[in-house]
This record gives structure tokens, sequence and C-alpha cells, in this order.
């Protein structure tokens, strides 16, 4: 049985999973819009796995016995300069949520609560991939600049990297 406080940090990451996902479709949608069908589908696959995130957290809260309290999700972002400034903010977003995941690990040493340690350990590693990833995207993005011909290459690729299953 875990502490209501811990139910309550864990319903908070329920929600912003939830946010998460919420965002990334939404970015999905801006690169749908402008043709770039590569990075619509890798950010609907991005999308997908944060609803996966959520559902992850949830299922836990049930396991251990807590409740789940859903709360509103806030509207995402709808526009955005560019694809480089949807990745930066992609890539803000995965430092906040892993700090989020840190804080409620912190929760879980201070509390002695193993079980929900155990389960957080995954996020931990997720969240240096995901990073690692997007930081990655960004850096390419970069050097590709205003080069039509770059771009158009790198899509192409974001939207072949993303319909191969990703290894966990
Ligand atoms: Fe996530
Ligand atoms: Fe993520």
């Amino acid at each position: 049985m875990i502490s209501k406080k811990m139910e309550e940090a864990l319903n908070n990451q329920v929600n912003k999973e939830m946010f998460s996902s919420y965002l990334y479709l939404s970015m999905s949608a801006y690169f749908d819009s402008k043709n770039l069908n590569g990075m619509s589908q890798w950010m609907k696959l991005q999308s997908q796995e944060e609803y996966e995130h959520a559902m992850k957290f949830y299922d836990f809260i049930l396991r251990v016995g807590g409740q789940v309290k859903l709360a509103a999700i806030d509207a995402p972002q709808t526009d955005w300069e560019s694809p480089l400034a949807i990745f930066e903010d992609s890539l803000n977003h995965e430092r906040y949520i892993s700090k989020s995941i840190h804080e409620i690990m912190d929760l879980a040493v201070e509390e002695k609560d193993h079980p929900t340690k155990i389960f957080l350990q995954w996020f931990v590693d997720e969240q240096v991939e995901e990073e690692d990833t997007v930081q990655q995207i960004v850096e390419n993005l970069k050097m590709i600049g205003d080069s039509n011909g770059g771009f158009f290459m790198f899509d192409r690729e974001l939207g072949a990297r993303s319909a191969a299953p990703e290894a966990e």
C-alpha cells in the first residue's frame, strides 16, 4: 500500500504523461499540416508511447491499492515557428518530465517505498533514452539548417525509423 503523498505524486504523473501524449499529438498534427509526413508519423508514435507511459502509472497505482484520480488535461500549443522549434520544445519537455520522475524517485527513497522505487527505475532509464534521441534530432536539424534537400531526406529518415518497433 502506498502513502497518500505517493498516490498524489503518481496521479500527477499520469496527468503529465497524458499531457505529453496530447502535446506530441498536437506536434504531429502541425507536421502533417506542413506535409512533413515522416516527422508527423514519428511524433504520432511518440504520442502513443506517452499514452502507454500514463497507463503504466495508472496500472501501478491500482496494483498497489491506490486510487486513480484523473484530472483535466491542459490544452497543448498548436503552432510553432519551425520543426527545429518543435524538437527543442520536445527536448525541454522531456527534461521537465525527467525532473518530475526524479522527484517521485526521491520521495520513494525517503519513504523507503521499495516497490515504487523498482517501478520507477524503468522510467529513469526511459528518460535517459528519450532525451538522448530528441537531442540527436535537434542537433541533426541544426546541421541541416536551410538545406531543403537535407530536410527532405531527414523527414523520410524519421518516418522510416519510426516504422520499426523501438527496442526497450
Ligand atoms: Fe513519458
Ligand atoms: Fe517522453
